[in-house]
Formats: structure tokens, sequence, C-alpha cells
């Protein structure tokens, strides 16, 4: 078979940029490796920049997200047992929206049903071929058990953190921080403790407590990153999140039973180029990020937008050279989104290696952005989204 586009991965940003490219009258088809409910099922961050939802909403994928989503107009920063709040509309006039990535698939995924796009889920046996050739191609096994070749103008490796597309680009450099701690992420059946979202900086490490549902919440520790999920009882992990948020204010969390337990991974990751011959890579193919601020899915997004206009270049005017510009227009947001999620993660975690002179100035560093109006705002501008240039 062929098509203008071959995108390798089905997750937000390969679904997301189908989409776009139909919009501007472009054929293609996407292969992905699970099934569409196991991707459902598949627990993820939950923070929507504003410009994510407007893209949701505006490119005509769904509204749901402003029905069924929560405008959060601002975050609180805990530490020192205080709660802080950071008015991200007074600073910055913008608020995001707590809408589970989940979600957000399963309204990229409707659309491209509803809007006849050729997403080919459950394949088998993926690789990528000829990609500095003029007709690169994707070849896999379909759900039918039947070999499959497209060939394409351009191929997009959207294929995830561990994508398999990227190790065909031979010349490209890697820039790669691990962190020695990693997140316990959990599910539970309670009502929200607060309306916003918590950061919390304790002697005891981070915790995030965020929200899903009215009678579902999700939260998160700081834990070692071999740690297991079986050490962790139920009645530990409550210990654990109570004594991280405790404060002279007396807040304690709602408890309820916990039905999901994941140990998430912790790293930052670049990759350079993000084009290679007649292959470009968006999303967590391209950069990883810390999952402190939630950057990782509003970046995948932002990376696909101005896919779609690269795109539309390249594959409607013939104009190759149209490629070349989506590294640096990607990478801009993406080296501000790796800054900003390193800082906000060095800023709330324990480092096990910290001096008590360390520790001093993380807590100054702490105050300094809650007492100073300027640093606040910078906080509320990165967490709200960049513009799109
Ligand atoms: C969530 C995850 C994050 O990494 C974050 O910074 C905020 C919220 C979440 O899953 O709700």
């Amino acid at each position: 078979g062929s098509t203008r586009v071959g995108i390798v991965g089905g997750g937000p940003a390969g679904l997301m940029l189908s989409h776009l490219l139909q919009v501007a009258g472009i054929d293609s088809i996407v292969i992905e490796t699970r099934s569409r409910e196991e991707i459902e099922q598949t627990h993820r961050a939950g923070i929507l920049e504003r410009d994510s939802v407007r893209l949701l909403v505006e490119s005509g994928v769904s509204d749901r997200v402003l029905r069924e989503g929560h405008e959060h107009q601002g975050i609180d920063l805990r530490f020192g047992g205080v709660s802080h709040r950071i008015d991200f509309q007074g600073l910055v006039g913008a608020s995001v929206w707590l809408y589970p990535q989940t979600d957000v698939f399963i309204d990229l995924a409707s659309a491209r049903e509803r809007d006849g796009g050729d997403v080919r889920y459950g394949v088998t046996e993926t690789a990528v071929v000829d990609v500095t050739s003029d007709r690169p191609g994707m070849l896999f096994t379909d759900a039918e058990g039947v070999r499959q070749e497209v060939r394409c103008d351009v191929l997009v490796g959207a294929d995830g953190s561990h994508s398999m597309t990227r190790s065909t680009v031979v010349d490209r450099k890697d820039y790669f921080r691990q962190y020695p701690f990693a997140w316990f992420g959990i599910l539970c059946e309670a009502p929200p403790s607060a309306p916003e979202l918590i950061y919390t900086r304790s002697e005891r490490g981070f915790a995030l407590i965020s929200q899903r549902t009215d009678s579902v919440q999700r939260m998160y520790f700081q834990c070692s990153p071999d740690e297991s999920v079986d050490d962790w009882s139920e009645d530990r992990i409550w210990a654990e999140l109570q004594a991280r948020l405790a404060g002279a204010d007396g807040f304690t969390l709602k408890e309820g039973r916990i039905f999901d337990k994941t140990v998430l991974p912790f790293r930052s990751y670049v990759c350079e180029p993000l084009r290679y011959g007649n292959l470009v890579l968006a999303g967590d193919a391209a950069h990883t990020v810390p999952p402190t601020g939630a950057k990782g899915l509003n970046l995948a997004l932002a990376d696909v937008r101005v896919l779609a206009e690269v795109l539309e270049s390249a594959v409607l005017k013939n104009d190759k050279a149209a490629l070349d510009s989506y590294t640096a227009r990607a990478l801009d947001r993406v080296w501000k989104a790796q800054y900003f999620s390193n800082w906000m993660t060095t800023m709330l975690h324990a480092l096990p290696d910290a001096s008590d002179f360390d520790v001093r100035r993380q807590l100054a560093e702490l105050t300094a952005v809650v007492d100073s109006e300027h640093a606040s705002r910078y906080l509320a501008e990165c967490y709200t989204g960049w513009p799109t240039p």
C-alpha cells in the first residue's frame, strides 16, 4: 500500500498528527503495536496546558475536555508544612485543565474513527526501511496476521520513549540525564483532598496530590528507582503520604482503597536532530521529561502542531527542505520544558547526597519563588505553557 505520511505509533502524538493532517487534506496511515483497549488502560499524566486544550477543541477533535475536564487556576507549593498558592490566573491570565491522558487518547481515537482515519492497532513485527530515500516504508504484520508494506513520502516516528524508529537515525546525538529517584503513583477511591494540585517538598521526599474525578484520586510520592510495588501495603502508602503532607495547619489526605500502584521511570532525554532523511520524530520518541510539571503530553501535542504545518509544505508543495525547520522549531520549546521540569524536580525532591547547606538552599529557593511575584509569574508562565510561534 501507499500513503502520504506513514505514522509509527498511535498514542496521542501519532493520532493528533493524523487528525491534523486530515484537516489539511493529507492522507496518513497510523500503525500501533498495542490494542486500543490496552492504551486506554495506561495511566499517564493529567494536566493539559491552555494551548493543548485549544488544540483539541479548535481542531475539531472534541470539546469533551471543556465539559468534563476541570479548570485549575493555580497550584499549591507546599514546604515546611505550609501551603503557598501560585495563582496562574492572577499572574499570567491562564489556566490549565485537569483531564487525564487516557481521556485525551479516547477522544483522539474516537475522532479518528468518526472521520474515517486509517489506524491499525495491534500490529506486530514493525520496521521502517529506506528512511533516507524518496519512498520510505513501514513494514508490519497486521492484526489478521498478514504481512504489510506501506510506502509514503514522509515517515513519522511517534513510537514512544523506547522508540524503534529513533534507532534508525544513525548520526543523532542523545542528550540524557538520569535521576537517583522515581515516582510511586497510585489511584485510589476517595473524594478529592484539595481543589487543586499540591506539589509538596518534605524531609521524607516529594509528594504530589492530584485528582481524577469526584471519587477517584491520583497521588505520587518520590521513591527509589528500584522500588517494588509489592513492598508497599495500602497502610504503608497512606502513612508515607500523610507524613509528607503533614503540617501545622493539620492538613490530612482523604484515604480510600488503592486500586493501582506503579513505579514511574524518571529521566530527561532529547534527541537531535529530529529529522533524518524523510523520517521525523515526535513526542516521547524525540524527548522525555521527568513528570514534575506535567510537560510530556503537552510537548507531544506541541510537536505535532508544528509538524503538521511543516508536513503541509513538504507533502503538498513538495518542499522537503521544510522538514529541516522542524528540529529548531520544536526543540526550542522542548529545551524550555526540559529546563522547567528539571527545575521543578530539583526544587522539590530530596536529593540523596544533599548536605545541610543544600537542604537550606533548596528551602530558600522555594521561599524565594513564593515570595517573589516575578519568580511566581515565571513558574506560572512555564506551567500554563509557552505560546506556539
Ligand atoms: C499529574 C502528573 C504530573 O506529573 C503532574 O506534574 C501533575 C499532575 C497527574 O497525573 O495528575
